[in-house]
């Protein structure tokens, strides 16, 4: 009885947000919390400068944002006005859930003159007001720099490895399409007892642009094959390290990464591709129709695990 109304008292103390991009995994996420839905409104004035307030009283209560943004320039700006609002409205703790970190490429300095967005972002949001921020398999956790401590990275790749297991044999090639994501093959290859490994060497000749140079590792001639990355963006990177792979007598080509963003007819790509299946995590909102190709592996679980104990 004790335990009942403990738990009661807390979620009543505590407000959801969302931004109604993604409403399946929005709507679990909300039914596993069960607390109250937040809502907020916002405009844009003549000048073109934005404007939100919260319809709440977030006075005392803890916040759970869980942002999952479709249209990153508009949708940042938002977000900064909710964690301000809600903070200074004097919200008690506001926990902030970011399944893909937007602006999370941009990790390092490659040539003078860059700069580090990833950084710059956890910087904004935890001073905008998020005491806690989480993301899932962020690109690179160590470009966060100085704003590591405000972001906790959900790392996990076993989802994604439970999936896949039903699907290959120790008899596939695991190959990296780039050096960044060797670990984590190397990883998904132990994890799925594959001993032949491979890696590409990737090259940008300009932003967008993506030629694969050479094969390093095991050999993919006549063999079943996976490419395991963290994200498909343009599809770019995919469709020419499957493209490589074929050249090199590869004789089924899959793939995988957590964060599928899709952008510039990457779907399109992929359906006209050699790629048999591509399986991606619904960190953003996929329309799992609009390839034939896609599986698409719930994360929800994984984000109510995290929040678990801020409910
Ligand atoms: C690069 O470092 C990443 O791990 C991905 O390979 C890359 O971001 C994918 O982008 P795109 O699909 O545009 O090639």
């Amino acid at each position: 009885m004790y335990r009942m109304a403990f738990y009661l008292k807390l979620v009543i103390n505590m407000i959801f947000y969302t931004f109604k991009n993604h409403p399946e995994l929005e709507k679990r996420v909300a039914q596993y919390l069960g607390g109250d839905e937040g809502s907020f409104d916002d405009k844009v004035f003549k000048n073109g400068e934005y404007y939100l307030k919260i319809n709440d009283n977030a006075g005392g209560k803890k916040i759970i944002v869980l942002a999952i943004l479709k249209d990153f320039q508009d949708e940042i700006f938002k977000l900064l006005f909710l964690l301000n609002a809600l903070k200074s409205n004097k919200a008690s703790k506001v926990v902030l859930m970011m399944p893909y970190f937007p602006y999370s490429r941009q990790d390092r300095v490659n040539e003078p003159g860059e700069a580090i967005s990833v950084e710059l972002m956890a910087n904004l949001f935890s001073s905008a007001g998020a005491d806690k921020i989480f993301t899932i398999d962020i690109h690179n956790h160590k470009g966060l720099g100085k704003a590591k401590k405000h972001v906790k990275n959900i790392l996990d790749w076993d989802l994604m490895v439970g999936m896949i297991l039903r699907k290959i044999d120790s008899s596939w090639v695991i190959v990296a399409p780039d050096k960044g994501a060797k670990k984590r093959v190397d990883y998904f290859a132990k994890a799925l007892k594959i001993n032949e490994v491979a890696y590409l060497k990737k090259h940008r000749p300009e932003a967008g642009k993506t030629e694969i140079k050479e094969l390093v590792g095991a050999s993919v001639r006549d063999k079943k094959v996976i490419i395991v990355d963290d994200m498909i963006d343009t599809g770019g990177t995919l469709i020419a390290a499957a493209n490589f792979l074929r050249d090199q007598g590869a004789r089924q080509i899959s793939a995988a990464a957590t964060h599928g963003l899709f952008s510039d007819g990457a779907l399109e790509k992929i359906n006209l591709s050699i790629l048999k299946s591509v399986y991606v995590t619904d960190t953003l909102p996929i329309d799992s129709h609009a390839s034939g190709k896609l599986e698409v592996i719930e994360i929800n679980e994984l984000i109510q695990e995290a929040l678990k104990k801020y409910v």
